[in-house]
Formats: C-alpha cells, structure tokens, sequence
C-alpha cells in the first residue's frame, strides 16, 4: 500500500462518522426556521462543500477532516473511555461520545477559514469561489460568524452522550482558548506582512499560534473525552501542536511549490501574496547581497508583483536551496509529533492500538507532501 493510500483510509476511517455528524448539526440549526434564512444556512452547505452556488446539493470537496478525525483517533487512543475489545461494537458505537465535539471543531476550523480568505483576499478555496468572492465580504462575515457561533452550540451535544458537566467545560475552555491564540496567530500573520526583519523564531511562534493551537485543541478534546489521566491528555495535546505546527510548514511548502492543480488555489500564490512564510526568512537571511535587495525590493514595491519577479524570486529559492531547508525544519517538527505520541502510555485495545499507528501515519503524511 502506497503512503497516499494508507493516509486515505486513515482520514477517511471517520470520514462518515464525522460528516452526519455535521449535517446533523447544520441541519437542527435550519430546522423550523423561516425560508427567508434558507439562503444563510445555503452559504453555510456551500463552504461545507454540500451544495452549489445555486444551492443544489452536489459533492464536492469537504476538506479533508483533518481536525476532526485527529480529536477521534486521540480519544480512541486514550482508550475511548473505558472500552475494551469485548464491548467494542461493529459500528462505531464508542465514537457517540465525541462526535459532538468532532463537529464542533470542524465546524470551528471551517468558520476560521471564511473569515481567513476575507483576510487574505484568496478567491479560491478546496477548487471553488470563496464564499465572500460569491456573497460578498458582509454576508460571508455573517455565515463565518454563525458558524463559529454553531460550533459551541453543537459542543453542548456531548451532554446528552453522558459526558459530565466539568469535562464538557474543559472543552468548552480548550475551544475558546484555542480560538482567542488562533486570532492572535492571524494577527501577527498579517502584521508581519509590513515587514521584512521577521525571524524564524517569530515565524514558529505565530504558526503555533494560527495553526498549531487549533490542532492540540483537537487531540486535547479527543484525549479529555477519553480518559481522566492527566499525562495521556498533556502529551496528546503536544502531540496535536507538534502536528499543527508541521501541517503550517508543509502548507507554506505547498503555497510556494506546489502546483494549482494540487493546491485549489493559485500556485506561488505566497510569493504573489508576499506572505512573510518560512521559504522568504530562509532566503532573505542566506542569499548574495545582490539577491537580498532584489527580494527586498520585490517585497516592498507598491505595484503586485509580476510573473517574472516571482520567477526571479523562485530563483534565488533554488540558489539558497531554502526547499531543502523548510523540508529538514518540517521533519524536526515532524519527529516532535512522534516523540509525543511515544510519551502516551499504552491503553492495550485493538482500537486504541490502531488510532496510535494512524495518528503515526498521519505523521507521515504531513512530512511526505512537505518533501522536495
Ligand atoms: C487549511 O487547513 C488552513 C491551514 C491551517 C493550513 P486544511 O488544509 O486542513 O484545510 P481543509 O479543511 O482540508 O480544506
Ligand atoms: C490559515 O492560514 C490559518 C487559519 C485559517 C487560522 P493561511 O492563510 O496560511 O492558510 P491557507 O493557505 O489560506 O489555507
Ligand atoms: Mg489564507
Ligand atoms: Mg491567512
């Protein structure tokens, strides 16, 4: 089995689990509303990848249930609350108890995403308009915000799966925690993009911040929803960070290298967008003194850039071999994940057993897409 075939069963395992989940969870929201709001709850379906522009249901792609699906697997790997291999049943009955929280972070990732291409300016995303460049920045602002705020409604869910009342606050905190370091994260993205004496020390932080706190969240909340061992939920909720920061770098690697047809969005779109990513921290700091006031130049100009600049731009990438470089950084981060994963001590069930070898595989995944 080929690397991209395990990590597709590996993501989709809970693919299913998590999508009614979150049809549900749309759904109820609609449910007895009047048919002035259908278009609203429509926009929601769209981003979501349920329905067209004209709001007929259609597949298309959901995204790929990253977060979600690592909140079960790290709920599975903590033992899934107390499940052994006797009581395990055929359809996935263990997994009621934490797909309130599962939805309720895909839900959360995907309102960030709206308000995240408003601010990026990006018309594109998962190969179809955005949802402000289709609606407008006021209603996409409006769908975004519902979203989020339908994400901790649907959270609340897992006290009718017999969660008590102080762990469902501990999500509720992990989420809101999660969210308020992710705004702090977009706004240092954004600031940084006024300036040129970013270090790499800086740039981790603030991928920590827009990325990596929203992944430990995910393996935090699985962990806190299946067991009470405080050091399996510390070293799961490192684990998530690890990942999150790993996922940022392979996504800066994609933005820069990989192709539009890989990416659903315009390739080099970060050189283009200027985006003060790992690639141009490298280069600026191991290019000839020619070669850093060319990229100096081209990152302050007024004017957007032209293909050619970014093709001069790409060039001196190559020449400072910053490729090879943002890949070694993304397998550091990625051997952090591992070391994490080992730090969580063993819960002896099959399903506990598989969800550590896929989280492993996801691991995997993150640093082979990130690789020249
Ligand atoms: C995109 O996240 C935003 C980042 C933090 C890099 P994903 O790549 O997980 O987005 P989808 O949900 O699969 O489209
Ligand atoms: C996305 O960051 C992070 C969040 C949505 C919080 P980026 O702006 O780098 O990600 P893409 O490339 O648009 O998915
Ligand atoms: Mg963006
Ligand atoms: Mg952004």
């Amino acid at each position: 089995m080929t690397l991209s075939t395990t990590i597709q069963s590996t993501l989709l395992r809970h693919n299913q689990a998590i999508t009614t989940a979150l049809q549900a969870a749309v759904r109820k929201a609609e449910e007895g509303q009047s048919h002035t709001l259908h278009a609203y709850y429509g926009q929601m379906q769209y981003h979501l990848g349920w329905v067209d522009t004209q709001l007929t249901p259609i597949q298309s792609n959901p995204g790929k249930l990253m977060r979600p699906s690592l909140l079960l697997l790290a709920y599975e790997t903590a033992g899934a609350w107390g499940l052994r291999d006797e009581t395990a049943s055929e359809n996935n009955e263990h997994l009621r108890r934490a797909l309130p929280a599962a939805a309720a972070l895909e839900l959360t990732h995907n309102f960030t995403l709206i308000h995240d291409d408003i601010e990026d300016g990006d018309a594109e995303r998962r190969h179809r308009p955005t949802l402000w460049k289709q609606w407008g920045i006021p209603q996409a602002l409006n769908t975004g915000d519902g979203m989020f705020a339908l994400a901790r409604l649907t959270l609340w869910g897992v006290l009718d799966e017999g969660v008590g009342g102080i762990t469902a606050a501990r999500l509720g905190a992990a989420l809101d925690h999660a969210c308020l370091v992710l705004a702090e994260g977009q706004y240092l993205d954004i600031s940084f993009e006024q300036r040129l004496d970013i270090s790499v020390t800086m740039y981790t932080d603030m991928i920590w911040r827009k990325t990596g706190a929203l992944m430990a969240c995910a393996a935090e909340m699985g962990a806190l929803l299946g067991t009470q061992d405080e050091k399996t939920i510390e070293s799961l909720r490192r684990f998530g960070e690890a990942m999150g920061v790993a996922f940022q770098v392979r996504d800066d690697i994609l933005g820069v290298w990989a192709t539009a047809a890989e990416l659903g969005k315009t390739s080099a779109g970060d050189v283009y967008r200027r985006k003060k990513s790992l690639p141009i921290l490298h280069a600026l700091e191991h290019a000839s003194t020619h070669d850093q006031t060319v990229l100096r130049e081209v990152y302050t100009q007024e004017t957007p850039l032209t293909s050619e600049q970014v093709g001069q731009v790409l060039a001196i990438f190559a020449q400072t071999k910053t490729r090879a470089y943002c890949s070694d950084f993304l397998a550091q981060q990625c051997k952090a994940a591992h070391e994490a994963l080992a730090s969580v001590p063993h819960y002896h069930t099959t399903i506990s057993a598989r969800a550590r070898g896929d989280m492993e595989t996801l691991v995997h995944f993150v640093e082979e897409t990130g690789r020249s």
